[in-house]
């Protein structure tokens, strides 16, 4: 046997993963968002689909990835779009990845025509809330309308400040969203965002932490899905 040899461990799963970064828009040629290159997401949606389970990778604006082989990709731009297409797949889903950079904010108001520049100085742009996705997937398992064996999976990346350190972000992170893995990447200093490799930690919500040590995303992806597949019953 190889020993790159892919496990077909989810076989009969049923995976759903978000990926990209989403774009809110603010006239009809501009819109608010992100550096994510959608790499991350990608990588794990395929990794699950060779490891055997049938995937739904909900695709937002990625550095112009090709759909995956053997997943089903829904393309979708903004966060509310991204919204209505994850709780639709998650229903009777196994596991469901939150790897796509969600806006937090959109623009309240979306101008029909293109905003002109003028003779005064620019207005700024008033912004709304978003949906927080995630919490809300965690929440339909409380309330019943998700299966209470659904892994959920959120991704963070965090720096750290004066107040604290990455980790302890991202521990308040997972409390906060109340999901059952939540992958970190330890960003700044050109990490994690438009290259190939990042580095960080996969904390459970039983409180163990476990380094995911600088590797390809393909590695992370597999480790990643080993903590999933370790929670599947
Ligand atoms: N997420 C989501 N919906 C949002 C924002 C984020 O589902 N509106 C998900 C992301 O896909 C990710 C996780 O929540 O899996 C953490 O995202 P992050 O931006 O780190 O968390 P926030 O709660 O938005 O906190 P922050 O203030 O640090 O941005
Ligand atoms: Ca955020």
């Amino acid at each position: 046997e190889r020993s790159d040899a892919v496990p077909r461990d989810l076989v009969g799963r049923r995976f759903v993963v978000s990926a990209g970064g989403t774009r809110e828009p603010l006239d009809p040629v501009r819109f608010l968002g992100n550096r994510s290159s959608g790499k991350q997401g990608y990588a794990i949606a395929r990794l699950a689909a060779q490891r055997g389970a049938s995937v739904t990778l909900v695709a937002a604006h990625t550095a112009g990835l090709a759909d995956p082989a053997a997943v089903e990709v829904v393309h979708v731009s903004t966060a509310e779009q991204l919204r209505v297409a994850v709780n639709k797949h998650a229903a009777g889903a196994d596991a469901v990845v939150m790897s796509a950079a969600v806006a937090d904010f959109r623009p309240s108001t979306v101008a029909a025509a293109k905003i002109k520049k003028g003779e005064r100085e620019p207005d700024t742009i008033a912004l709304t809330k978003n949906a927080d996705i995630l919490a809300g997937l965690v929440q339909a398992r409380r309330d019943g309308a998700l299966a209470p064996s659904t892994v959920i999976v959120g991704f963070a990346a965090e720096t750290g400040d004066d107040h604290g350190s990455v980790l302890e972000y991202a521990r308040a992170k997972l409390a906060r969203k109340g999901c059952d893995l939540l992958v970190v990447n330890a960003v700044g200093e050109g990490r994690a965002f438009e290259v190939d490799d990042n580095d960080g930690w996969l904390l459970a919500a039983d409180g163990t932490q476990t380094p995911l040590e600088f590797g390809s995303k393909a590695l992370m992806s597999s480790r990643v899905l080993d903590a999933v597949a370790g929670q599947l019953s």
